[in-house]
């Protein structure tokens, strides 16, 4: 028994002005002619034993229903979080839901906002990886770094093949610390995807944070179930502390394992990454929607309306209907800034 998991509760604010919170990058069709949600489920759907367990923000319900109905998704639980709590609370109610299904399936937890271009690849490793699944081990799929990023985790991985031990799991290191990762070798970018069975994600989290695992019980205790959506009880949610799954049990489980993928996975975080995965002209340049460059490099444009880049190397520049865009591409991680100051002056 396979059960996907869909994470689909971030707001994806670096994406902004597409990436709205009405309206975040796993609902918008960002690489590809579906949206980000449905290209996961697509993903995983030939190894699932049943239709996704999706956990959303209450505010996206009818977002996530549509879509998945879209791809002929049938009986999804869509489980709705009155308020973002962070992944190790999501996780815990899809675990609690998937028990309720009946049984004890694996779970595969899988961040809704990836780019994976080797599904091929994808379903292979997760076949790969469920003996150790089953066997009790929570295991995660690793990515050979390229560069000292800071937002991702950090695996120390075993020599050896396939599925290796994990010695040591840092989530989010400082630039330095990641540096220094990379220079040793042998650490792999956790890459946010998940192989476990319900019942031993909720046996480490009542380890190490039983404070959230109970107030998750409770809210899914009292939830209201309408059709496909399972409302968690508000107050006993909000009251469960915030936290992920990477900081609350991955980096404190002795049962963590990694299987090292190579499979064009790529989280999409940021306009450079969304430019780096996109089709590329001779020049460089991602084009969405009606752009024109002249002598133009490297840049990346989205637009509905006609724009012209006219002698700019390595530029964003982004055109919806109530804001534009203009950034270095070096610089697009700030644009989060643009974000926070919009909602400061609210
Ligand atoms: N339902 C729900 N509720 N989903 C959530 C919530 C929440 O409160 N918060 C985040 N998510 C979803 C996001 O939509 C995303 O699909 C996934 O969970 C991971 O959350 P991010 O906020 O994107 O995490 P991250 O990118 O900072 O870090 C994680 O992913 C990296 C790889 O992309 C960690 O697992 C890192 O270790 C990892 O390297
Ligand atoms: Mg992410």
């Amino acid at each position: 028994q396979l059960q996907p998991v869909l994470l689909s509760g971030g707001s994806g604010t670096r994406l902004w002005p597409l990436s709205r919170e009405a309206y975040p990058k796993q609902f918008l069709p960002l690489a590809g002619e579906e949206t980000m949600l449905q290209d996961t489920w697509r993903r995983a759907a030939p190894l699932a034993s049943a239709a996704p367990i999706v956990v959303a923000n209450e505010e996206h319900r009818f977002l996530a229903a549509e879509q998945l109905r879209l791809v002929g998704v049938e009986h999804a639980r869509i489980v709705l979080e009155p308020v973002g709590r962070n992944t190790a609370p999501a996780i815990a109610a899809a675990a609690l839901q998937a028990q309720a299904d009946g049984g004890d399936p694996l779970l595969l937890v899988l961040p809704s906002d990836h780019v994976v271009r080797d599904p091929d690849g994808f379903r292979a490793a997760v076949q790969a990886a469920t003996p150790a699944a089953e066997a009790g081990a929570l295991v995660t799929f690793g990515i050979v770094p390229t560069a000292a990023e800071t937002g991702f985790g950090y695996i120390q991985a075993d020599a050896g093949e396939g599925v290796r031990n994990v010695l040591r799991f840092v989530e989010k290191p400082d630039a330095a610390t990641a540096q220094g990762y990379l220079d040793a070798g042998g650490y792999y970018w956790n890459s946010g995807m998940f192989l476990f069975r319900a019942s031993r994600y909720l046996a480490e989290l009542e380890r190490f944070r039983p404070d959230i695992l109970a107030a998750v019980r409770q809210a899914f205790d009292g939830a209201q179930r309408d059709g496909d959506f399972i409302r968690l009880e508000r107050d006993a949610f909000a009251a469960s502390p915030s936290d992920s799954i990477d900081y609350a049990v991955m980096e404190k489980t002795a049962d963590a394992k990694v299987l090292p993928v190579d499979i064009g996975w790529n989280d999409v975080g940021s306009w450079s990454a969304l430019w780096d995965v996109s089709e590329q002209d001779g020049e460089g340049n991602a084009r969405h929607g009606d752009v024109i460059a002249v002598d133009s490099r490297n840049s990346y444009a989205y637009s509905r309306r006609l724009v012209a880049l006219v002698g700019v190397d390595d530029l964003v520049v982004v055109e919806t209907d109530d804001a534009v865009l203009v950034a270095r591409k070096d610089r697009v991680q700030q644009v989060k800034d643009v974000v926070a100051q919009l909602k400061a002056g609210q």
